[in-house]
């Protein structure tokens, strides 16, 4: 059996989901199958949204599958990663009883969705080192076979660590967990890192599930289009716990646009541009006599320590600076967590720093 099987919630093994009326590929020319309108909403030209949408769009799930390099039946797409997560927990945990891993102070999603799910939180703090903040992959390890974890989240690029988890580590993880947990690896903003995704490991791994989404590097995140990868009897399982027809309409047609060769070459040259001006922002913040450290980021944004994080992070409101105060955040006490922006964005940024630098000069 795979690890998937074994591991999905025994009362959901025979579980087919909703139907909806789009769970079938029936054809006809008179739909009455649905309850929807007969007629078009005045603020709807065109009507396009009159009907309900595909539950798994054909046309963007074989785009993204060559974006990604993996199979159409490797893929689920939903409402952002965030819903990917959350279904997860769903098929794999048993409510009151089950177990995930995470490693604080890592993107909080994890947590939120496996309380609202009433399960364990088992917490693995990131260790802070000389290299940054960094996922101690074989403790999570260890921690997931003594509590009967069934997921383990790994966030790399992490957020707000900037981490990246390397591709032997990961492999080690899988092998430590085969047929025990199921090994998620966040990647919403690999596009930003110097490593590629690890979506080819999933066709030898059946605990392995990365997740991609078009909210970060694609500009998207109103459009809320995420996408879990894993084999495709795993799909399947998460499939029936998704909400029926998760992707709205509108939001499946940008998708599309945005995965046409001339713009993601225009996407592929913004991710290249913020990646310059990563390198180019931390420089910048670590000359500045307030800053305390940056940390090597992955990701499009840096983490960065303040001697004084409160009156930075005041200064910046003061110029309009809205950054993420992170100081609520385990290990994190005098952090900020800057998204990288435009040049001029960033500019501004760094010129409302430079008060609080004198200050602390
Ligand atoms: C690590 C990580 N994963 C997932 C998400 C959620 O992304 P989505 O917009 O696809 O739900 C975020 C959003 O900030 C994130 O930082």
């Amino acid at each position: 059996m795979s690890t998937a099987a074994d591991l999905l919630r025994a009362d959901l093994r025979e579980f087919a989901g909703y139907k909806s009326a789009r769970s079938d590929r029936i054809t006809g020319d008179v739909w009455l199958n649905a309850n929807e309108s007969a007629w078009a909403n005045e603020g709807d030209a065109g009507g396009a949204c009159r009907r309900y949408p595909e539950p798994q769009p054909l046309a963007l799930c074989q785009r993204l599958a060559e974006l990604y390099d993996v199979a159409p039946d490797q893929l689920l797409v939903g409402r952002g990663s965030d819903e990917a997560i959350d279904v997860l927990v769903r098929a794999f945990c048993v409510p009151g009883q089950g177990a995930i891993v995470t490693a604080p102070p890592v993107f909080g999603m994890y947590a939120v969705c496996a309380r609202l799910h009433g399960v364990r939180v088992v917490e693995v703090p990131l260790i802070d080192t000389a290299a940054g903040l960094i996922s101690d992959i074989d403790a999570m390890a260890e921690a997931a076979v003594a509590n009967g974890a069934s997921l383990v989240f790994v966030c790399s690029p992490g957020n707000p660590s900037g981490e990246l988890v390397g591709m032997a580590s990961i492999v080690r993880l899988l092998q430590r967990l085969q047929n025990r947990a199921i090994v998620v690896v966040d990647e919403a903003y690999v596009e930003y890192a110097p490593q590629s995704s690890l979506a080819s490991l999933v066709s030898e791994h059946d605990n392995l599930v990365i997740l991609r989404t078009m909210s970060k590097a694609h500009a998207l995140a109103s459009a809320r289009i995420g996408v879990a990868i894993a084999q495709p009897e795993l799909i399947a399982m998460i499939r029936r716990c998704q909400a029926p027809y998760p992707l709205p309409g509108p939001a499946v047609v940008l998708a599309l646009q945005a995965l046409e060769p001339a713009a993601l070459a225009a996407t592929a040259a913004h991710v290249e541009e913020a990646k310059t001006e990563r390198g180019r922002v931390q420089a910048a913040l670590e000359t500045m006599a307030g800053v305390g450290r940056v940390y090597p980021s992955a990701g499009n944004f840096l983490l960065v320590r303040f001697g004084d994080a409160e009156g930075a992070y005041r200064a910046l409101l003061a110029s309009g600076v809205v950054v993420r105060d992170m100081r609520a955040m385990p290990q994190l006490d005098n952090a900020l967590r800057i998204t990288i922006g435009s040049p001029e964005d960033n500019q501004r940024m760094l010129a409302a720093l430079r008060p609080a630098e004198d200050l602390a000069a």
